[in-house]
């Protein structure tokens, strides 16, 4: 049996604008989505999952080799595409295979939950079949799943669950890894309202090309931010980098996507001590970060419970995708 996993992600700056070839900083966090596979002895692939609610599920390998994925429920849909291609490019589907998917990571939320379970299932099904592979492999894979979920994904989510710690990123340039300690708590504010990545990314646009002249300032003060943090980063000023949280949380705002769940957090999670907050990911919902010292945490926690929202707290993590053999 193979067992692999992959971390969850909070974008800390730059959302929306990277879909547009701008920078974005993002940071793996330290919630995980598990993937398990193991051959059986039939032509099946079968998938087991504990998202949403527990099911399983059983397609033929003939229909999965053949491409013939479709009515299934978008959730499977996406893993069938990754199953596709890994048999189309490198190796074909000539087993049946359990596979069950357990992840601790708020789905729909904007933490790349879905990220990290394509970049898990890729690595697990590559190693399954004893293909030599790279983590450049298991992006590209998993990417498959992201378009088919989100439309014009950015790529990324894919690329922090894999890799793991600080990255700098720019669509048309790739990643570069941000070689800087942050130790300091990220608290994650989750709203109780879900929305689908594909629309918010969608509504964004729209507004951009009406007003090309407004956005292009906006989008390029984007950019200044992000040169700011690296170098708040860098000096590990955390003051300086909630600030910078907060300006980039107006920016947000100005494209459209914030609510009023998501501004209720962001104000309790200020009020209560927190350097900075701001959405984080799509937005129309999903959740906020705050960054705090240790001895605020309690407090800003308490505060985004008390306004409606779940409050979790994490850290940055180093560790990205990571698979293993191991026995039943
Ligand atoms: O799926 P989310 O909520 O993590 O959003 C991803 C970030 C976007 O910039 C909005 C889209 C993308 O593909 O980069």
């Amino acid at each position: 049996m193979v067992v692999a996993s992959a971390p969850a992600k909070v974008i800390l700056f730059g959302e929306h604008f990277v879909v547009e070839d701008k920078f974005a900083i993002a940071a793996a966090i330290n919630l995980r989505a598990k993937v398990f596979a193991d051959f059986n002895d039939s032509n099946f692939i079968s998938i087991s999952s504990d998202i949403n609610s527990p099911n399983t599920i059983k397609i033929p390998i003939n229909m999965i080799i053949s491409g013939d994925i479709h009515g299934y429920s978008p959730s499977i849909t996406p893993l069938l595409l990754i199953l596709h291609e890994f048999s189309f490019k490198h190796h074909l589907l000539d087993r049946g295979v359990d596979i069950s998917i357990k992840s601790e990571i708020p789905m729909g939320a904007g933490l790349g939950s879905s990220a990290a379970v394509f970049v898990a299932f890729s690595a697990a099904i590559l190693k399954l079949y004893n293909v030599k592979f790279n983590l450049y492999d298991v992006i590209e894979l998993a990417s498959k799943g992201e378009s088919l979920a989100h439309g014009k994904p950015s790529g990324i989510d894919a690329t922090i669950s894999a890799f793991g710690g600080i990255l700098l990123y720019r669509r048309s340039q790739g990643f570069n890894r941000l070689n800087v300690k942050f130790n300091a708590p990220i608290i994650l504010g989750i709203t109780p309202e879900h929305r689908s990545t594909a629309d918010m990314v969608n509504k964004v646009l729209k507004l951009k090309y009406k007003y090309p002249s407004i956005f292009n300032l906006i989008y390029d003060a984007n950019d200044k931010i992000v040169e700011e943090a690296i170098n708040a980063l860098i000096s590990s000023d955390i003051n300086r980098l909630g600030e910078l949280l907060n300006i980039s949380h107006g920016l947000l705002s100005s494209l459209g996507i914030s609510t009023l769940n998501l501004e209720r957090l962001i104000y309790a999670a200020r009020n209560a001590g927190a350097y900075g907050a701001k959405v984080t990911g799509a937005g129309g919902g999903g959740a906020i970060i705050a960054i705090s010292n240790e001895s605020t945490v309690s407090s800003i926690l308490k505060a985004i419970n008390d306004n409606g929202g779940k409050a979790i707290i994490s850290y940055i993590s180093d560790y990205g995708v990571n698979v293993d053999e191991c026995s039943n």
